[in-house]
């Protein structure tokens, strides 16, 4: 029986790559929806983005929606640094012609919840946790009808990627972070640790180019593009594929390994705003509400995304 996920994305080539393993695979996932958040770069173009990869994955039924236009409490802050000014710089893209569906995006988590069995929707945050915090402020009831919170963001070990303390999902929106980790949800954490060992290398990007495909071609073109920031930043030999580590927990969960820890979000300092405290020694006795990974078989995941991503 596959999973039920909603997918809460800031696209963002890394996010596209997730949302295309999702659709790849739907004996494991079902996508109730994808919602797009304000992130990486601003709504409008998330949600256009989010349609672009559902369209580029041949499924334009997928129901994607706009959620928050901005954080919680704070002015938006965006990566064109990283992702280009579309959000999906790299390839030249056309406009999407699948349409954006009605309604608020997180009145959709909300009512999705509702209506689905307790215990059986997975969230799927890839972005700022703006959407998924305002869901649960303005519906507290759903919080106990998730099954799990599996997000990509936070750093420990590794420390930030927007600030030396603070990495950028987490850093866009620290108030709806901070909602999260203390709602009580099962939380799985894919932080920098762990995406900093998923590293793309030019071998993996020439066998997505070499596809043949349409949907190999955008990856190679997607990571060529995103590697740069990386490249230069951290003197790596290929970009992190930060979001899919997501889903590929989701299919393969054995690729993963980590702690259950505390995880406290900053959200008073300037200096650590957004960072993701995590008591990995167990030094406080703060209880422990995530878990929060660290080690990734890293052949293994691209293995899995090269074999899901072939089938397009
Ligand atoms: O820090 C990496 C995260 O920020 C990824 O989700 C990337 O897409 C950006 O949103
Ligand atoms: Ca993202």
């Amino acid at each position: 029986m596959p999973r039920k996920i909603i997918i809460d994305t800031d696209p963002g080539q890394d996010d596209a790559v997730a949302i295309l393993l999702a659709l790849a695979s739907p004996e494991d996932l079902e996508v109730l929806g994808v919602v797009a958040v304000a992130g990486n770069v601003p709504l409008p173009l998330t949600a256009r983005n989010a349609r672009i990869v559902c369209e580029l994955a041949g499924r334009p039924e997928t129901k994607v929606f706009a959620g928050c236009d901005r954080p919680m409490s704070r002015p938006l802050v965006t990566a064109e640094h990283v992702h280009g000014k579309t959000g999906l710089d790299g390839p030249q893209l056309p406009d999407p012609t699948m349409p954006l569906q009605e309604g608020d995006g997180v009145d959709f988590i909300v009512e999705t919840l509702r209506a689905e069995a307790p215990g059986s929707v997975t969230l799927c945050p890839l972005g700022p946790l703006t959407n998924i915090a305002t869901a649960f402020t303005r519906a507290p009831d759903i919080v106990g009808r998730v099954a799990e919170v599996v997000l990509m963001g936070g750093a420990y070990f590794e420390v930030g990627n927007i600030t030396p303390a603070a990495e950028f999902n987490i850093y866009v929106d620290p108030e709806a972070a901070d909602i999260v980790f203390k709602s009580g949800v099962k939380i799985t954490v894919m932080p920098l640790d762990v995406t900093h060992k998923a590293l793309t290398s030019a071998t993996v990007v020439e066998a997505f180019r070499d596809m043949g495909t349409e949907v190999g071609r955008m990856v190679a073109e997607w990571t060529d593009f995103f590697e740069r920031f990386d490249k230069e930043k951290y003197g790596s030999e290929g970009a992190p594929l930060h979001d899919p580590c997501v889903i590929a927990y989701l299919i393969r969960p054995e690729l993963f390994g980590g702690r259950f820890v505390n995880v406290e979000i900053e959200t008073q300092s300037d200096l650590t705003r957004g960072m993701t405290v995590a008591d990995w020694w167990g030094v406080t006795d703060r209880p422990k509400n995530a878990m929060f990974m660290g080690e990734v078989d890293r052949d293994g995941y691209f293995d899995l995304l090269l074999d899901r991503l072939g089938r397009f």
